[in-house]
C-alpha cells in the first residue's frame, strides 16, 4: 500500500551546509496492519512521518502510495489521497475555533464523524468546537482533538505521532480500543503509530526502530521488544519523576 524506497532526508545547518537526517530508509506498509515505529529521541521518526506527508521535501528516494508515486505531491494532495498525520505537538492558531480549524485543514470532514472522534477521545464535541484553538486549550485536549481529526477523516492511511503524549492513561486506554477496532484486519487502511508505549507496542502487528536516521531494526513485538525494553522503562521510569515527556 505505502512503499518507501531509499528514502533520504536532510535539513539546512547552522553553518549553512546539510544535515542528513534520515538516510536511505526502505519501508512498506500493507493494508490492514498497525505499525509501530519507536526508538530514542531525535532518531528521526517525526522526520519520517513529515516526509510521508509531505511536509518536509526528502532529499533522495521515492514514496509509493498503491503503486503511484506521490514523492513530489504537496500535503493537500497527499491528504486528498488518503494520508492523515496528527501532529507530536499540535499547533496552536490564536483567534481560529476548532471547527474552524477543521474546516480548514479538512475541507471535506464528516462532522458527524468529527463529533463521535471527539467524544471517542473523551472530548464533548459541545464544549469543544466552538473553543479557540490557541493558548486556552491545554497541550493534552489539543492532543485530543488532533487525534480526534485523524480518526474523523478515515483516511487510508493514518500517522498518530506519540498520541500517548500528554494524554491521561483512561484516554490512552480508549485510544487503543478504537484504534484496534478501526485498523487490525480493516483491509481498507494502515495505522501508523510513533510510540514508546508499553501498552500500544503490544497491539502492533509490527515494530520498526529507528535510530539516527536508519531502521536498527523491524519485527514482531515479540522479536523486537527484548532489544527495546529497557530505553523503554527507563524512560516510563523518567517521565514518572518529570524528568523528561510532554508539556501538558
Ligand atoms: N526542521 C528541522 N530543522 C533542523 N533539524 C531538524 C528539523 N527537523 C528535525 N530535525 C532534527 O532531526 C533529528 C530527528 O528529529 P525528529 O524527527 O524530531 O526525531 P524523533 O521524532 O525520533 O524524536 C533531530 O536531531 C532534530 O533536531
Ligand atoms: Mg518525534
Amino acid at each position: 500500500m505505502l512503499r518507501l524506497e531509499q528514502v533520504s532526508m536532510s535539513v539546512n545547518d547552522s553553518n549553512g551546509g546539510n544535515k542528513d537526517i534520515l538516510h536511505n530508509i526502505d519501508l512498506d506498509f500493507t493494508s490492514g496492519k498497525l505499525y509501530a515505529i519507536t526508538g530514542p529521541n531525535g532518531g528521526g521518526k517525526t522526520s519520517l512521518a513529515k516526509v510521508i506527508m509531505g511536509i518536509y521535501d526528502l532529499s533522495a528516494g521515492q514514496i509509493f502510495l498503491h503503486d503511484e508515486e506521490i514523492s513530489h505531491l504537496t500535503v493537500s494532495e497527499r491528504a486528498h489521497k488518503g494520508i492523515a498525520y496528527a501532529f507530536q505537538q499540535p499547533p496552536r492558531f490564536k483567534g481560529l475555533t476548532v471547527s474552524d480549524l477543521l474546516k480548514i485543514a479538512y475541507g471535506d470532514i464528516d462532522i458527524m464523524g468529527l463529533r463521535k472522534s471527539l467524544r471517542d477521545v473523551g472530548l464533548c464535541p459541545e464544549d469543544y468546537l466552538d473553543r479557540d484553538v490557541g493558548p486556552g486549550l491545554s497541550g493534552g485536549e489539543m492532543k485530543r482533538i488532533e487525534i480526534a481529526q485523524v480518526l474523523a477523516r478515515q483516511a487510508t492511511i493514518s500517522i498518530f505521532d506519540e498520541p500517548e503524549a500528554g494524554v491521561d492513561l483512561w484516554t490512552i486506554q480508549r485510544l487503543i480500543g478504537i484504534i484496534v477496532n478501526r485498523f487490525k484486519d480493516n483491509p481498507n487502511c494502515t495505522a501508523i503509530i510513533i510510540t514508546h508505549n508499553e501498552n500500544v507496542l503490544p497491539i502492533c502487528d509490527e515494530i520498526i526502530v529507528l535510530e539516527e536516521g536508519r531502521i536498527r531494526d523491524r519485527g514482531t513485538y515479540q522479536e523486537i521488544w527484548p532489544s527495546i525494553r529497557e530505553d523503554i522503562e527507563c524512560k516510563r521510569r523518567l517521565e514518572c519523576r518529570g524528568e523528561f515527556g510532554y508539556e501538558i
